[in-house]
């Protein structure tokens, strides 16, 4: 086990926003910000319902996830043409690569697109060539996962596997997002136990707002890999315990769960209980142009929030987003060592 060297409790902001770390839970359509939104409606000739990038944002108080995905939807609206696609996340990835992020698994809702009509070639080129050019350019590795919308159908969740298939050497696996109660991973099994057989890796959204009893079936119907947010997992102590022997992480985004009130506020936030617990936890934004900070806000908020929150719990959530990856196991060992390397560093050049 690494021990990070003593490090005061001042420096820990500054030790957050430069420790090398992955993220593994961000929603490409999320990231679009209102200056963003604007900038593509007007390229693309399309009026908007809001005055002012202001008044845009003033709209995001959300209550629940219902309300956030409504707006979430209607934002995305604006991108119709595989460089709107490629914009958008090359700007994420560049902010990403600001926050020290070395590798990224980027979620997009291809569903949200081809349903007004743009082709899922459009979708994936302009997320793929953005994902190869800020590589060369900005250092940092990405790959992309193709959610399915649980509020529709298997049927059409099908349909869009099919659509996607031909160009399936340039997305690395398969999430489930958007609308979580009422829509259970069950209703998914069959698409994703195609996907099981095509070689992709599988992620979904379970336990955010939704009880425990969806995590299980995320693993045992769905085969899913990691799962996102799962921060109910808490209320169910034989669950935990398989997360913690099976090594299954848990993609948490503080900041999502603050501001769409899975917890009353952010130091009521069980990350540090899923810590302790022995889970493999991870920090990431979600939908940082809506939830009000990348990366980095959310390491530093929750850190400044919650109080035991110390410099090694930071290195193990930052080492945890290499080992839950799905990079070769070279790769992580290389990012961990740099990480390491990075503490160590840090410490002495107090
Ligand atoms: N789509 C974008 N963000 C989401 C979230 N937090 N939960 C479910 N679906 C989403
Ligand atoms: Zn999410």
């Amino acid at each position: 086990m690494f021990t990070v060297p003593p490090i005061a409790a001042q420096r820990l902001p500054e030790l957050l926003c430069t420790l090398p770390k992955a993220e593994l839970h961000i929603h490409i359509e999320g990231s679009l910000e209102p200056e963003l939104i604007f900038a593509l409606a007007q390229r693309n000739h399309m009026p908007l319902a809001y005055p002012s990038v202001q008044a845009l944002r003033s709209a995001y108080a959300f209550e629940h996830l219902q309300s956030f995905l409504d707006i979430y939807y209607a934002g995305a609206s604006v991108l119709r043409h595989e460089q709107d696609f490629y914009d958008m996340a090359y700007a994420y990835l560049a902010r990403a690569a600001m926050d020290k992020v070395v590798h990224a698994e980027i979620f997009f809702d291809p569903q949200t697109h081809t349903a007004r009509g743009v082709p899922i070639e459009a979708v994936i080129n302009g997320l793929y060539r953005a994902c190869a050019d800020a590589r060369t350019e900005r250092g940092i590795s990405a790959s992309l996962i193709l959610c399915f919308l649980r509020h529709l159908s298997e049927e059409d969740a099908f349909a869009t596997l099919q659509q996607a298939l031909p160009l399936q050497d340039k997305f690395i696996g398969v999430g489930l997002d958007s609308s979580e109660l009422g829509h259970p991973p069950e209703k998914f099994a069959r698409v994703f136990a195609r996907c099981r057989e095509l070689g992709l890796h599988r992620v979904a959204h379970a336990g955010e707002e939704g009880p425990p009893a969806y995590i299980w079936s995320a693993l045992d119907v769905l085969g899913a890999e990691r799962i996102d947010h799962g921060v109910q997992a808490v209320h169910d102590a034989a669950l935990l315990q398989r997360l913690v022997q099976e090594r299954i992480a848990l993609t948490v985004c503080p900041l999502s769960n603050q501001k769409l009130r899975v917890f009353p506020e952010l130091k009521d936030h069980n990350l540090l209980q899923l810590l302790e617990a022995g889970v493999v936890v991870t920090v990431n934004s979600d939908d940082p142009a809506y939830f009000g900070g990348y990366i980095n806000d959310n390491f530093t908020q929750l850190f400044a929030a919650v109080p035991g929150l110390t410099a090694q719990h930071a290195y193990q959530l930052a080492r945890n987003s290499f080992e839950a990856s799905f990079i070769p196991e070279a790769d992580k060992a290389r990012f961990i060592a740099r990480l390491q390397a990075h503490c160590t560093a840090f410490a002495s050049a107090a």
